[in-house]
């Protein structure tokens, strides 16, 4: 694979996809981590004399512009971290886009309005995603995969583009997949992984896998009821995925099988409705009431899991413990962040739940290994998936 280095590009304009799907609140960027880790690329390609053109998706919306997902505020605070202005073209690929593009001077930075604004960019049909490309590609002279979080998505700015422009990986890309091969080879053991976030049918293929690596398993987050549940306990008004019981009930089977630990909670936070002024308390497992929600693993379960990391060498987190946004179910993610930051192991943090979290919840970010800009995307190379953006910048 070609790294930036091997491109002249020197007066030229280059493409980069970048990943800069931030949270949102309202207007205000509730977490800037992904425009940040987006910088050293930007910052070397301007260095070089590059006219830098980014683009990045924001949300999902449905294909055409929507303004609660405009990029806009992005640009705004991409310019400031960047200390100097950030053109911003209102539309994706089109007048605006042109226009903008063909503006830059050498050094200088523009920002595309949000790609998915384009029905081409998410098609699954290979000739209206190579349409929306050939646009792109009209920009351009030169692109750089820069989109760490975004390579497991075969859209057009991310998959089709590259073919039609000389292209290179992004420095981003280039240490996500180093620091996430270190798990995939030979972690030095033991080796947990620690899953969270809601749904447990986004981490079927990944507990799949995981079972044949990891040699613990901690779970938490909305998706342990459906483990709790397949383990005959009832969880009240929790979220609770009927469909994956099954299946779940076979992993802890093979678990057992395989050896692999797996470590749910024994309490949780429970409280009346999904809101921060709820009453709630702290119960066992074992005695959730029927009209109460789990909303965050409980202060046993935070101290069985920190016991359960302090051995470790090797951590991999992915997804929050509990709804980490509102405060009185923020304790459970807060105390797992401390514990792979008191563990000698080597912690990767991955997503952009967990790594938000860690940010927002006020934890020095250089205490951890590796913070992930890739949800989805790391999770997709823990399974072992192909990924059609990385693919797509072999030479
Ligand atoms: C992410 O947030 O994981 C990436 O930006 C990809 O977003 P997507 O899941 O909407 O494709």
């Amino acid at each position: 694979m070609r790294t930036i280095d091997d491109l002249d590009v020197s007066g030229k304009r280059v493409f980069v996809r970048a990943d800069l799907n931030v949270p949102l609140d309202g207007e205000r960027i509730a977490d800037d981590g992904r425009i940040r880790a987006a910088l050293p690329t930007i910052t070397k390609l301007r260095e070089r004399g590059a006219r830098v053109i980014v683009a990045a998706h924001l949300g999902r919306p449905k294909g055409a512009p929507d303004p609660k997902f405009s990029l806009r505020p992005v640009a705004a605070r991409l310019g400031e971290l960047l200390g100097t202005e950030v053109a911003f073209a209102t539309d994706t690929a089109g007048e605006s886009a042109r226009a903008t593009a063909g503006a830059l001077t050498d050094g200088q930075v523009a920002l595309l309005e949000n790609v998915r604004f384009e029905p081409g960019e998410t098609s699954k049909d290979d000739t209206e995603r190579g349409e929306l490309a050939d646009r792109f590609a009209g920009l351009a002279d030169l692109y750089v995969g820069d989109a760490f979080g975004a390579v497991h998505r075969k859209h057009a700015s991310v998959y089709d583009l590259p073919d039609k422009l000389p292209h290179a990986v992004g420095g981003l890309v280039l240490t996500e997949v180093e620091v996430l091969k270190k798990l995939t080879g030979d972690p030095q053991r033991p080796y947990a992984v620690v899953l969270g976030g809601s749904k447990v049918s986004d981490k079927l293929g990944v507990i799949d896998n995981l079972l044949g690596t990891a040699d613990r398993l901690l779970i938490g987050g909305g998706m342990v009821f459906t483990f709790l549940k397949a383990k005959g306990y009832e969880v009240g008004s929790s979220l609770l995925e009927s469909d994956q019981l099954d299946t779940v009930r076979g992993y802890l089977e093979r678990a057992e099988r395989e050896g692999v630990e797996i470590v749910l909670p024994v309490d949780v936070v429970a409280a009346e409705k999904f809101a921060a002024d709820a009453p709630h308390d702290d119960v066992d497992v074992d005695a959730i009431p029927a009209d109460r929600m789990g909303l965050d693993i409980g202060p046993k379960s935070r101290l069985l899991f920190a016991e359960k990391l302090a051995d470790t060498k090797t951590v991999f987190w992915n997804g929050p413990m509990g709804v980490f946004e509102m405060e009185p179910y923020a304790g459970g993610t807060r105390a797992l962040a401390k514990a792979l930051i008191d563990s000698d192991a080597f912690t990767v943090v991955g997503g952009g739940d967990s790594a938000a979290a860690v940010r927002v919840l006020g934890f020095d970010e250089t205490a951890f290994g590796h913070i992930s800009t890739g949800g989805g995307a790391s999770l997709e190379y823990l399974e072992g998936k192909d990924l059609p953006g990385i693919d797509a910048l072999a030479e």
